[in-house]
């Protein structure tokens, strides 16, 4: 198939075009680079010895993404394009809602407009809310506390009833949960900008002493150790599952959660990466961080069945990989 991918020069995106590369799919990658770097283009080359077709274009610039579907026979698109950081979002809401729903109605116009039937789309278990563990497909969304959460919830309700109305338009919604690691080539990852918001990179950049110690956020909630229990899965595994997504879907609208269905609190993240990579990382509690829920993970069944995809790394190689990538750096 040939496959656009916007935002493909960004952290799970760049990941997901190695794997459409390795499985002989063609990939046309839209990002304006508002939050990647050009030079992941040639990595993604490099990684597969297989060329790509890069636009730096904006894609809620209508007009520009419109000249990439009139111009290309697309089979497919895979939306990553957007804003994600969560802290941000609530102090410049507009942003958010402008840049993630806005590219999400011109892109699902544009495939209708061109005949393009299969629209696969990054969601996030933030959607879930405060609902009972495991995450289950079915369960109704509960409100999320900040307008980046919103913008997924907005977005899902959005294609679903684009799917509604064109029913050749095939849509698979992706709610990852934790996305960390890399490549295990060690040249792409994730580097965010300034001071990182999420645990892994904030560990990794304590590791090579870019940053004095980690702030543990609360250690007094229900969980095994009293520390937040996520859902971490490998960024490859979570790139091999939109490779199935997209070869496997099937009309109508499609939710997958996309995740390992095992916890792992903050401590324990901490010692399996001093432990695999012989790595002290001095850490403190300190107090819990607003909007924060006590334990996250998925119901991993669906995806299993229907799309015939399971996360195979684990923890330890998902802090071996997090780390190769930033010593790289
Ligand atoms: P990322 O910031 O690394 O990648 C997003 C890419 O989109 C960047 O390269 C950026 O330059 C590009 N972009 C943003 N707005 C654009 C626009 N209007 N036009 C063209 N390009 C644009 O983020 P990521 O971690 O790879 O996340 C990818 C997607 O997955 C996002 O939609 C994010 O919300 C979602 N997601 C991420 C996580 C996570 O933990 N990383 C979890 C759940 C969902
Ligand atoms: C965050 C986002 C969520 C997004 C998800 C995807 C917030 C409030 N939520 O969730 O919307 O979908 O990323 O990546 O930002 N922790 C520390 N110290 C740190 C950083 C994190 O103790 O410096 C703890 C957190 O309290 C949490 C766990 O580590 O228990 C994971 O945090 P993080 O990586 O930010 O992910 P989420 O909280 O799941």
């Amino acid at each position: 198939m040939n496959i656009l991918v916007t935002g493909g020069a960004g952290y799970i995106g760049s990941h997901t075009c190695v794997e459409l590369l390795n499985n002989n799919h063609s990939v046309i990658i839209a990002d304006n680079l508002s939050n990647s770097k050009i030079e992941t283009i040639d990595k993604i080359k490099q990684i597969t010895d297989k060329d790509i077709l890069f636009y730096k274009v904006d894609v809620i610039d209508e007009q520009a993404a419109e000249s990439i579907f009139s111009s290309h026979q697309i089979d497919g698109v895979i939306h990553f394009a957007g804003f994600k950081a969560v802290g941000e979002s609530v102090e410049k809401p507009l942003k958010y809602y402008y840049n993630n729903i806005v590219s999400t109605i011109i892109l699902s116009r544009l495939c209708i407009k061109y005949n393009v039937n299969k629209f696969v789309f990054s969601s996030s278990a933030t959607v879930y809310g405060e609902n009972k563990v495991p995450f289950v497909e079915t369960m109704d969304l509960l409100p999320t506390t900040n307008p980046y959460g919103e913008t997924k919830a907005i977005s899902e309700r959005i294609l679903t009833d684009v799917a509604k109305a064109n029913h050749s338009f095939s849509v698979s919604l992706l709610r990852y949960f934790n996305p960390v690691g890399a490549h295990e080539s060690g040249l792409i990852g994730e580097s965010p900008n300034g001071i990182p918001n999420n645990l892994m990179p904030y560990i990794t950049q304590v590791a090579k002493g870019k940053l004095q110690k980690l702030r543990v956020f609360g250690n007094d909630y229900d969980t095994v150790d009293g520390t937040g229990v996520r859902d971490y899965i490998h960024v490859v595994d979570l790139a091999e599952g939109h490779v199935a997504s997209v070869e496997r879907l099937q009309e109508g609208v499609h939710v997958y959660n996309l995740g390992t269905g095992q916890g792992t609190s903050v401590l324990q993240l901490i010692y399996a990466f001093e432990k695999v990579n012989n790595i002290k990382i001095p850490y403190e509690i300190v107090g819990r961080r607003p909007g924060d829920i006590a334990v996250s993970y998925a119901c991993v069944s669906k995806a299993e069945q229907e799309l015939g995809w399971k996360a195979k790394r684990g923890i330890k190689e998902m802090c071996r990989d997090a780390w190769k990538f930033e010593e790289n750096l």
